[in-house]
């Protein structure tokens, strides 16, 4: 299993990362509906989502393997009055009893791994969250410019998996790609999809033949 490693939060400088994503106000509305109250932040980072879904009423639980991340978190729950359960920890080890949340949230992060790291994030994933409750999780699509011109062998780990840099994790960080087929297969046995995958484009606008896909999941435990 590749190793991911935390991200170097202290070297960003891109307020993207303190606004919350553009499908959370949905997903609060959604979930509140539900009657959804206990929510985890997988991956949160410098913590933009899990104080957005505080404000809103959840009972807010984060995990991040930077050590950075969850202090500013701390600290900016401390500012904004907001009770948050933050730790450091590892998305395949999480410190949870089983069937602790409501609903789960992974932006941007579980690919941060190969074929069988991402098969043991989602089966811990699915250990904490209830049954009846719901992940919202986002992945790299193989249709990615990165994955589908890798000529690089030395920087294919597996056949969903290539080696990227990342300015903010370092070099040579694991990076799971799917395709809708993976993404069908992964979640059979055990989800419905809430929302059938959707695949976004992102282009870089000074170099748009760099373009990336991310697919958009809603998924609900059986
Ligand atoms: C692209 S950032 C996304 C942060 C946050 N979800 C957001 O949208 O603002 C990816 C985050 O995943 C964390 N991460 C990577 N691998 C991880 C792992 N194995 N366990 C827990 N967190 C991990 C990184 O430290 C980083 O904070």
């Amino acid at each position: 299993m590749s190793v991911t490693k935390a991200w170097d939060w202290s070297k960003n400088t891109d307020t993207h990362w303190l606004k919350p994503c553009i499908e959370i106000p949905y997903l609060a509305e959604k979930w509140q509906a539900q009657g959804f109250k206990e929510f985890l932040d997988l991956g949160c980072g410098l913590g933009r989502h899990s104080i957005y879904m505080a404000k809103h009423g959840f009972s807010v639980s984060s995990v991040d393997l930077s050590e950075y991340g969850v202090e500013h978190l701390k600290e900016w729950a401390q500012r904004e009055n907001l009770i948050i359960n933050a730790a450091v920890s590892n998305m395949l080890t999480l410190p949870f009893k089983d069937n602790s949340f409501d609903c789960i949230m992974a932006y941007n992060v579980i690919y941060h791994t190969d074929t069988k790291g991402f098969l043991a994030a989602i089966d811990e994933i699915k250990r904490v969250l209830k049954s009846g409750g719901e992940l919202f999780l986002t992945l790299i699509s193989k249709g990615t410019y990165g994955f589908s011109t890798m000529k690089d062998k030395s920087r294919i780990v597996d056949e969903n998996t290539i080696l990227i840099d990342e300015y903010e994790a370092g070099d040579n960080i694991p990076h799971f790609h799917a395709d809708i087929d993976d993404i069908k297969k992964i979640f059979s046995d055990d989800w419905t999809f809430e929302i059938f995958p959707v695949e976004q484009c992102e282009y870089n606008v000074e170099k748009p033949e760099f373009f990336s896909k991310h697919w958009i999941i809603l998924l609900k435990k059986k």
